[in-house]
């Protein structure tokens, strides 16, 4: 391999940042990770990568350490580690999220570095029924989209004003071993609390967090080894979901096949919303059918698990290896 890239991740201790330390320290780069306190530091130590200790939203010695990285990476979440969000709290979530990328692409315009890759969501194309959605599709945010995707233009335009080489990544649903697939899923499966939302036809975009941490791999290299560019330069932004976009209703019967267990019968849309609030329903109501040429052309992004179909049985089987 080329020399190893050094590369600072915001968010390596949250649940997609594991899985891109793991990835990103498997191809030889020098990983760190910048974490809010000691404590969440201890838990990127644990994974190999050494610790900074630093918060996007207040100004710090982060912002110095920076500089001797090539790349640096936003998966940041906003709001509090373990609470979920509410539609109440959209609006200082949005200011949150907004806020700790405009400091990150500051820091890396200050620091000189190659350049930048954050983390946003398909979410933030809001409901798009059938319809396929592409990177050039109109953003009209719902749900979780609310207080990631409103920002995404002006954070694109910051970064291009400031000569920073950016790559906006937008995840699918990313299932596997940690999050909302393993802490709430599968125990309402064996539960038996799973509950289709509605009538369960809206389509959902998924990936496992494995597949995706390797498009960050290959969008990393690209920032590292390509030569400075000549011109300002334009961000990109990708799509990171598998092959096969499916219905809700399709994805919870393909996660009951794998474990087992019958497919689970349907709530109101209104009753969902009174047990697990109105952000997390618009959510999993959502209709995002999104695709994913542009990653596989552009980045050279390969899937190990290009459907659900293939990825869910490996994200149980390493959950359970791990009990
Ligand atoms: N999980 C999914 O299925 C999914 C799908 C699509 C998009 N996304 C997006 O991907 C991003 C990461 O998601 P995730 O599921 O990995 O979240 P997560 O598990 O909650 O992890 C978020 C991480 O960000 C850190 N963080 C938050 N604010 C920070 C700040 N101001 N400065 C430094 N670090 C900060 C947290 O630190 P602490 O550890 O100290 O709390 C945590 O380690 C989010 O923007 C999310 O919207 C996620």
């Amino acid at each position: 391999m080329a020399v190893p890239l050094k590369i600072i991740i915001a968010g390596g201790a949250g649940f997609i940042g594991r899985h891109l330390v793991k990835a990103l320290s498997a191809r030889g780069h020098k990983v760190y990770g910048l974490a809010k306190d000691r404590m969440r530091g201890k838990v990127l130590e644990e994974l190999g990568c050494r610790p900074i200790i630093g918060n996007l939203l207040t100004n710090g010695p982060w912002e110095r350490a920076i500089e001797k990285f090539d790349v640096a990476i936003g998966c940041t979440m906003p709001g509090r580690r373990g609470q979920a969000p509410t539609m109440k709290q959209v609006p200082e979530l949005l200011k949150s999220h907004t806020d700790a990328c405009s400091n990150l692409i500051l820091a890396v315009h200050e620091g000189m570095l190659k350049g930048l890759i954050l983390t946003f969501g398909v979410l933030s194309y809001g409901d798009h029924g059938e319809e396929w959605v592409d990177e050039e599709t109109p953003r009209e945010p719902i749900g979780y989209g609310r207080f990631i995707g409103p920002a995404v233009h002006a954070l694109a335009h910051l970064a291009e004003s400031k000569q920073v080489k950016a790559k906006f990544m937008f995840p699918g649903w990313a299932y596997g071993n940690g999050s909302w697939f393993k802490d709430m899923l599968l125990p309402a499966f064996e539960q038996g609390r799973a509950r289709v939302v509605g009538s369960g036809g809206n389509y959902m975009s998924f990936v496992h967090v494995e597949d995706l941490a390797e498009a960050y791999v290959q969008a990393a290299e690209e920032i590292g080894y390509s030569p400075p560019p000549e011109e300002r330069p334009v961000t990109e932004m990708f799509n990171l979901v598998d092959d096969q976009p499916m219905t809700q209703k399709e994805w919870l019967s393909e996660v009951a096949r794998a474990l087992g267990k019958p497919a689970p019968p349907s709530i109101p849309v209104e009753e969902c919303a009174q047990q697990a609030g109105e952000l997390w329903t618009e959510s999993v109501t959502c209709s995002v059918r999104a695709k994913n040429e542009r990653a596989k052309s552009r980045l050279g992004w390969t899937l190990q698990y290009p459907t659900v179909h293939d990825g869910v049985p490996a994200a149980i089987d390493a959950i359970r290896k791990e009990r």
